[in-house]
């Protein structure tokens, strides 16, 4: 499938499965190297990053604990700018080191959000994991630690990602026809 439509918009295949998988395998052989011998929480933050997430702690070769968040912070194709936490972690974070998995960082607002709320948690340290990040949108200061791709200024769909709620079940990437 070349080309979707969803809802009012077509989009057509920017990425496939297999170039994904590519980098998230990438990604965690990072991971794998910078937490040997710890013992990281992860924190997969829904719903956008719920197939990153599966995708990437198979690549592990630790066992990390895993846990789920929600906040809510976009509508449609434009950030509100606004965060608002919908499901908190139960997990005790205190003295532990967090891995935030989050689908895509795109003005940063949502992560630069999240960060004191976690660090409220007393975690022991804290970095973020993200499958995209569109640097040319970025608004906040932001270390985001694991990249698995940048992308370009372009709305996307698919591997999670939704557009109003759709989309989130294809393995590939598709980005807004223009
Ligand atoms: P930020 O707060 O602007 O960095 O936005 C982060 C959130 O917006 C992500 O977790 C996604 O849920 C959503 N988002 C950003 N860009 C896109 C996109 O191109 N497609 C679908 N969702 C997106
Ligand atoms: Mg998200």
């Amino acid at each position: 499938m070349h080309r979707i439509h969803i809802l009012d918009k077509d989009f057509e295949i920017s990425m496939t499965n297999e170039t994904i998988q590519q980098k998230v395998k990438a990604l965690a052989q990072r991971i794998n190297h910078d937490y040997q011998g710890k013992n990281p929480i992860m924190v997969c933050i829904l719903n956008g990053a719920f197939m990153f997430a599966a995708d990437l702690v198979r690549y592990l070769d630790f066992q990390p604990e895993i846990t789920f968040a929600r906040f809510s912070s976009y509508e449609g194709t434009d950030t509100t700018g606004k965060v608002t936490e919908v499901m908190g972690i139960t997990t005790s974070l205190a003295g532990r080191d967090v891995i935030i998995v989050e689908d895509i960082v795109d003005t940063g607002i949502t992560m630069y959000n999240v960060l004191p709320l976690l660090e409220n948690k007393g975690a022991a340290s804290i970095k973020i994991a993200c499958l995209l990040q569109k640097p040319e949108k970025l608004q906040v200061d932001l270390t985001v630690d694991y990249c698995a791709m940048e992308i370009p200024n372009d709305f996307i769909v698919g591997y999670g990602l939704d557009y109003d709620g759709f989309g989130r079940n294809y393995k590939d990437i598709y980005t807004l026809a223009k």
